[in-house]
């Protein structure tokens, strides 16, 4: 399913991602000199850090839009569009970094792959992901109000790839990786606008869940399913996303 980024919305209202990314930055602990491939690195906020630690960094992100503001915000960084199923033209790396990507790319198997191949032996893996669950109550709540408007349920496994630490970490091992560290937690993330959080969410990244809906009722839409989670997502005057974490550190093992 092809996706439309807005990179001023997202950098805008969206700064949480990048936020949250730099404690997985504290899991990759980049070293001076070390070649490190940023793999989905949106706007490129992560990279300018852990290009900041004195490594060799490398930013991809499928997406031409992110990327062009991630050179325009960061000209001495280097950044391709590239797609993370085909990642041929670049070399080995010592590390490969990804926060909160992965989960959009659906070849997920391809991938794992592609980063078992440019990671040099002895090389590390440090991600972050929606896992198993992720923004369940906001896809449940979406789904109530189009089954009330008589609009069919969204399935959301055609959008994105939300795993188990179960079923990742299979997916590593069978690539070759030996997986050190695997942590899934809740993390219940603050939106930035106390009135349209989830809303605003939605308009930035479920989007195709309203392409069936006539454009004019989309605030009312929107408006009904922040009713909806109110009593689960709304405390003291601020929104949350229910997010779900699934942070992994896994090497290529030195055969
Ligand atoms: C996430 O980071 O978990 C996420 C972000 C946007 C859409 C879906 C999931």
């Amino acid at each position: 399913m092809s996706y439309q980024w807005n990179a001023n919305l997202y950098q805008q209202k969206h700064a949480f991602v990048a936020e949250y990314g730099s404690s997985l930055i504290e899991w990759l602990a980049p070293q001076p000199h070390e070649h490190i491939l940023d793999l989905g690195c949106g706007t490129g906020e992560l990279t300018e850090q852990i290009r900041q630690s004195g490594a060799e960094v490398i930013g991809v992100d499928r997406s031409a839009e992110m990327i062009h503001q991630a050179k325009r915000q960061y000209p001495h960084v280097s950044f391709f569009v590239m797609d993370a199923a085909q990642l041929s033209d670049l070399p080995q790396f010592e590390a490969i970094f990804s926060n909160a990507a992965l989960h959009w790319m659906l070849e997920a198997g391809t991938v794992v792959q592609q980063m078992y191949k440019h990671l040099k032996p002895g090389g590390r893996l440090v991600v972050e992901l929606g896992g198993k669950g992720n923004i369940r109550q906001v896809i449940s709540a979406v789904n109530q109000q189009r089954i009330r408007d008589e609009y069919p349920p969204i399935d959301i496994s055609q959008q994105w790839f939300f795993p188990s630490i179960g079923e990742y970490s299979t997916m590593l091992e069978n690539a070759g990786f030996q997986v050190q560290l695997a942590r899934h937690f809740p993390r219940k993330t603050p939106l930035q606008d106390a009135e349209n959080g989830i809303a605003d969410w939605i308009k930035m990244f479920g989007q195709t869940w309203l392409k069936d809906i006539p454009e004019h009722q989309h605030p009312a839409f929107l408006q009904s399913v922040q009713k909806i989670l109110y009593p689960v997502l709304f405390e003291e005057g601020t929104w949350y996303a229910d997010y779900q974490r699934l942070r992994i550190i896994a090497v290529k093992e030195n055969t």
